[in-house]
C-alpha cells in the first residue's frame, strides 16, 4: 500500500473526502499521518477520531526554518511516507522537502490554475478574485508541487460555473464539493499509473 501523509491547516473536508474515498474505492493506499501547522483544527480532530497519527508541526516551535524543515523531513522518513497530499495546507512546503519528494507531492487548488494562483491566493481570497474578474467559469485543480508556488504540472481539472449572484462563500462551497470528487479521482489515477 502507498503510504500517504496529508497536510492540512483547516476544516479538513478534502482530507475527510480522501479518507472515505480510499475505503469506498478500495484504493491501495493508507493515510498514515495528518500533519498540520495548527494543533486544533477540523483536520486534526478528524485524524484523532480515526486513529490516524496527528503531527503538529509549526515554524514557531523551532529556532530556525532549517530546524523546522529537518523535523518535517524526519517525520516523513520515520513514517516511511511515499506520497504527500496537501489538502488545505496554507503554507509553502519547504524546498528541501519538495526536493526529497520529487513528483511525490500533490496539491488541490480551488481555481483553474494557472489563473488565480500564487502567493496570497488561498481560501476565500481565490473565490473573491474570480468573482471580481467577472469570470463565468471557475473550478478546481490537482497539480504536482514544485519549488514554485502553484506552478507544478497540472494533473486534473474540473470546471464549476460561477453564478451571477455568487458570493465568495457560495462559490467556495460549490468548488469544494467538486474538489472532494476530483482529489479522489486524481489519487486513484496516480496509484493506477504506479501499478501499471
Ligand atoms: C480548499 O478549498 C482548498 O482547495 C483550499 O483551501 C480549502 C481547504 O478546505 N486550498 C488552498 O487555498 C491552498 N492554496 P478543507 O480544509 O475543507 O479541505
Amino acid at each position: 500500500k502507498t503510504r500517504l501523509a496529508v497536510f492540512c491547516s483547516g476544516g479538513g473536508s478534502n482530507f475527510q473526502a480522501l479518507y472515505h474515498a480510499i475505503k469506498r474505492k478500495k484504493l491501495s493506499a493508507e493515510i498514515v499521518l495528518c500533519l498540520s501547522n495548527r494543533s486544533r483544527c477540523g483536520a486534526m480532530e478528524f485524524a484523532r477520531e480515526h486513529k490516524i497519527k496527528d503531527v503538529h508541526l509549526s515554524e514557531k516551535q523551532f529556532p530556525s526554518f532549517d530546524a523546522f524543515t529537518e523535523a518535517m523531513l524526519e517525520t516523513l522518513r520515520s513514517n516511511e511516507i511515499d506520497l504527500i497530499l496537501l489538502a488545505g495546507y496554507m503554507r509553502k512546503v519547504p524546498d528541501a522537502v519538495v526536493g526529497a519528494f520529487p513528483e511525490r507531492i500533490l496539491n488541490i487548488h480551488p481555481a483553474l490554475l494557472p489563473k488565480f494562483g500564487g502567493e496570497g491566493m488561498y481560501g476565500l481570497n481565490v473565490h473573491a478574485a474570480v468573482i471580481a474578474s467577472g469570470e463565468t467559469i471557475s473550478g478546481a485543480t490537482v497539480h504536482l508541487v514544485n519549488e514554485e508556488y502553484d506552478k507544478g504540472r497540472v494533473l486534473m481539472q474540473q470546471t464549476v460555473p460561477v453564478m451571477p449572484d455568487d458570493s465568495a462563500e457560495k462559490l467556495a462551497e460549490r468548488v469544494l464539493a467538486c474538489e472532494h470528487q476530483l482529489y479522489a479521482e486524481a489519487l486513484e489515477k496516480l496509484l493506477g499509473e504506479q501499478e501499471a
